[in-house]
């Protein structure tokens, strides 16, 4: 089912920082920051030859993100994305095997304009997990 790894995301408190860390320290390509109100977040994306990395700062108050930020000052990784052919038979094939979808279970538009979901931590060895439809 699982197919390429679309990313890793780290969560930052300060998106300027993060950036200039990747961009300044590390040699990497990074991307201009976009807003994701839809997921309370904005993001960049760094470029890798084999997958990106994605920086996530919390937008609003609401933010998904805060409360990890709050655990996890200094930032730190926050999911692992993996790539699906088909989001619908991903999620009913995690459903009846007793896996937890977060929140309404309906794939989302996420930052890459192609729907995502996220499955609960406990049930992945610990780690969040986004599933996103390639
Ligand atoms: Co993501």
């Amino acid at each position: 089912m699982l197919g390429r790894l679309n990313h890793v995301a780290i969560a930052v408190p300060d998106l300027a920082k993060g950036i200039e860390v990747y961009r300044t320290m590390l040699g990497a390509r990074v991307s201009e920051p976009q807003a994701v109100p839809a997921h309370g977040v904005t993001v960049v994306f760094v470029e890798l030859p084999n997958t990106k990395i994605e920086l996530l700062e919390p937008l609003g108050e609401d933010s998904p993100i805060r409360r990890f930020l709050e655990k996890n000052p200094a930032g730190g990784m926050h999911h692992v994305c993996y790539e699906v052919e088909d989001i619908f038979a991903a999620r009913e094939r995690l459903k009846a095997e007793g896996a937890k979808v977060l929140g309404s279970g309906e794939p989302k538009i996420g930052a890459h304009g192609k729907p995502v979901l996220f499955l609960h931590p406990k049930d992945f060895c610990g780690t969040l997990v986004e599933l996103e439809q390639a």
